[in-house]
């Protein structure tokens, strides 16, 4: 069994335990999230071992070539000597804006560090101060915007949606760091058809994709469709209207499971609806948020319908998992 030596301790590594569960089994909290991978939350770096290749999925080659890798997928092979990451400066900012968007979401805006700097549809890791709980969330926000904008869902028991809703407010300080996360615009092919889907606060992420890609001058179409179960669940919806009426290239389609249709939307299972809508995804560049299974649904749907696997980018907003 793998030791784990860190900040001066040894710890042993169960078989078929990850780094992340090994520390915490020993009473040592490093920070994390998602606990799946996806959020970077626990990137950490080895100074002594090789991290599995496997532990390092997703992250960019400068990194992986400093032996960063994520503690949270991380089963060691061998004993490691493992640091804290320091490449990820926090930021401390306080809160410019605090909106409901909807019954259940809240549009937060956070004063923009000068030295901070991002791909519009990254996303940040939030920590609240007390005790350093993180949660990812997405920027809907442009970088030519001077404030960051994050759209915040309400989760039954959620720990951080819950303080965020009720005990966070104007002129409060939060830490960040990131940005991290490769669904973003990448400029070129400015004529090729975009197709956005999000579900939720999956919205977050690809407004700010959607603002993107038309300041920079997207010749291609442009469809955005957006999810809820029914009516009372969208928002934005003016605002993405507003959009729609001015761009010719853009179309905004929200969808419901059921109830009542919005005006110019679909009522149906939104893995299915759009490509049902457009038919031939061939060609097309897609970014899928949101819900988990929906977002690993529409990314095979989207791939069966002729999307080029490395033409879809998504983030599924993948939650911690339930303690005890
Ligand atoms: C890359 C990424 C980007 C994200 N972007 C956003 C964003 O822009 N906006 C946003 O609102 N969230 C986003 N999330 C989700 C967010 O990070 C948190 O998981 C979410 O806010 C819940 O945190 P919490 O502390 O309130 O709930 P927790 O205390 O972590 O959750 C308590 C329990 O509630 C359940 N649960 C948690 N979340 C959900 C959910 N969404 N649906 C159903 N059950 C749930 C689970 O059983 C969980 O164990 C993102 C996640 C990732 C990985
Ligand atoms: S990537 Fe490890 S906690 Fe999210």
């Amino acid at each position: 069994m793998p030791t784990i030596h860190f900040e001066g301790d040894d710890y042993l590594c169960n078989e078929d335990e990850t780094i992340l569960e090994c520390m915490t089994r020993h009473g040592v909290l490093l920070p994390s999230s998602c606990q799946s991978g996806a959020c970077q939350t626990c990137l950490i770096r080895a100074q002594e071992g090789t991290p599995p290749p496997e532990s390092q999925a997703g992250l960019k080659d400068t990194l992986k070539a400093q032996n960063y890798f994520l503690a949270c997928i991380c089963k060691p092979t061998e004993d490691m000597s493992i640091g804290l990451s320091s490449i990820s400066p926090r930021h401390s900012v306080k809160i410019t804006e605090k909106t409901p968007l909807n019954e259940s979401v809240v549009r937060l805006r956070l004063a923009k560090p000068d030295d901070f700097s991002y791909k519009a549809g990254q996303f940040i890791n939030l920590m609240r101060p007390a005790d350093d709980l993180t949660r990812s969330y997405s920027l809907a926000s442009n970088p030519d915007d001077d404030f960051l904008e994050l759209h915040i869902k309400r989760v039954p028991d959620g720990k951080m949606s819950n303080w965020v809703f009720d005990e966070l407010n104007v002129d409060d300080e939060v830490v960040f760091f990131g940005p991290a996360g490769d669904c973003f615009y990448v400029a070129g092919k400015p004529e090729q058809p975009l197709l956005l889907v999000g579900t939720g606060t999956g919205l977050a992420p690809l407004f700010g994709i959607l603002r993107d890609v038309l300041t920079q001058g997207h010749t291609g179409p442009v469809h955005l469709f957006h999810a809820s179960l029914a009516v009372p669940g969208l928002y934005l919806e003016q605002e993405l209207r507003d959009i729609a009426a001015k761009d010719e290239h853009f179309t905004y389609i929200p969808c419901v499971l059921h109830g009542d249709i919005p005006e110019g939307g679909q009522q149906g299972n939104i893995a299915d609806i759009p490509a049902q809508m457009l038919g031939s995804l061939s060609g097309y560049r897609v970014f899928l948020c949101g819900d988990p299974p929906i977002v690993n649904a529409l990314r095979q749907k989207s791939f069966l319908a002729g999307a080029s696997m490395q033409d879809i980018f998504s983030d599924p907003f993948v939650f911690a998992p339930h303690e005890g």
